[in-house]
């Protein structure tokens, strides 16, 4: 089983090694090896069981590093780093020959992060290289947000997960492509797309499209639970009231109305959109662990993360 430690010295002794480490970000938990040593790239692709046509992100300690692994930076993607990092936004550089095939699929572009766990930057300090790491979960599933997470699905298959508690964030990184001045969203994720749009630039939401996604992680069926899962406003539930074991994911008040036997997992009272972002993928867990027939959850306003939430749970509907 894999050592659970706030230590990163171990953490450092296994990547090292050429081994995988669990690290905690503000966004998910990633699986992370030595960005730069295909042996530790392979192990990633194999521990994840994830195709090799998904590119893998790759975390720097500070935006001076763009320099090493990037060229042909723009402006624009500079300023970008500037502003957000370290935080959730991936940002796509053309890649520079020392970063793998392995890293990017082989594609021009690299996908480069600064993630702002204080745990993962001081490891990001200590290594003399940068960090591959996709989400710490199996190919397909739902991101890990808690150590206990990548344990119960990881834990046999890799020697260390650095403990740096839940995330704050909750859901993935934004990632973002800069062409022609103009920013496009890959994926929606943790900078949403009002704070992008302070740069005075264009914004094009361009992750919704995914039969043949440019961000190759975006199929349709992702952060998919075992459970099948439908993602309808709640004014549609009355359609389920005949099935037994439901687990309904709702946002604000509940209604009285719902069968009293379901199960009811909210992911804000409040309406709050930071919170229910930090608590989704461990809702969709909970609600897994309880082996309904279905799953009910509501769409969020289309506003801030509520994007990006949405785009999550649609994501994560069964195919139908
Ligand atoms: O918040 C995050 O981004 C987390 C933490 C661990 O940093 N990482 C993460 O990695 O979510 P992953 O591999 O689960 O998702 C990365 C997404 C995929 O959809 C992938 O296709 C896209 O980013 N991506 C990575 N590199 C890319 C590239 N060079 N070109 C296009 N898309 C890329
Ligand atoms: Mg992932």
């Amino acid at each position: 089983m894999a050592e659970i430690t706030q230590d990163i010295g171990r953490a450092k002794y296994w990547l090292d090694r050429g081994e995988l480490t669990a690290i905690p970000t503000e966004t998910v938990y990633g699986l992370a090896g030595n960005a730069l040593n295909s042996d530790a790239l392979i192990k990633i692709f194999e521990v994840k069981n994830r195709p090799k046509f998904d590119p893998l992100i790759v975390h720097v300690k500070n935006k001076n590093e763009i320099f090493n692994y990037a060229e042909e930076i723009q402006n624009l993607q500079f300023l970008l780093a500037e502003k957000f990092w370290p935080g959730p936004l991936t940002i796509l550089f053309k890649r520079k020959n020392c970063i793998p095939d392995l890293v990017t699929s082989g594609m021009e572009y690299v996908g480069l992060r600064c993630p702002a766990h204080p745990l993962t930057l001081n490891l990001l300090h200590v290594l003399d290289y940068p960090l591959a790491a996709p989400s710490a979960n199996p190919f397909g599933y739902v991101s890990p947000t808690r150590p206990e997470h990548v344990n119960k699905q990881l834990g046999n298959k890799i020697p260390c997960i650095l403990d740096g508690g839940p995330c704050e964030i909750g859901i993935e990184s934004t990632v973002v492509k800069v062409e022609d001045d103009k920013i496009y969203i890959l994926r929606s994720g943790g900078i949403t797309k009002e704070e992008l749009q302070k740069f005075g630039k264009e914004v094009i939401l361009s992750n919704h499209s995914s039969s043949n996604p440019q961000s190759p992680g975006q199929l349709t069926r992702h952060y998919a639970t075992f459970s099948p899962l439908k993602f309808i406003s709640r004014d549609k539930w009355t359609d389920f009231y005949h099935k037994k074991k439901v687990v309904l994911i709702y946002f604000g008040s509940p209604s009285n109305e719902w069968p009293s036997d379901w199960k009811k997992l909210c992911l804000s009272e409040n309406e709050d959109l930071k919170v229910a972002a930090s608590r989704l993928f461990h809702v969709l867990r909970e609600a897994d662990e309880y082996n309904p027939d279905l799953i009910l959850a509501e769409p969020l306003p289309m506003k801030g993360l509520g994007v990006a939430i949405n785009d999550k749970l649609k994501r994560a509907q069964a195919e139908n």
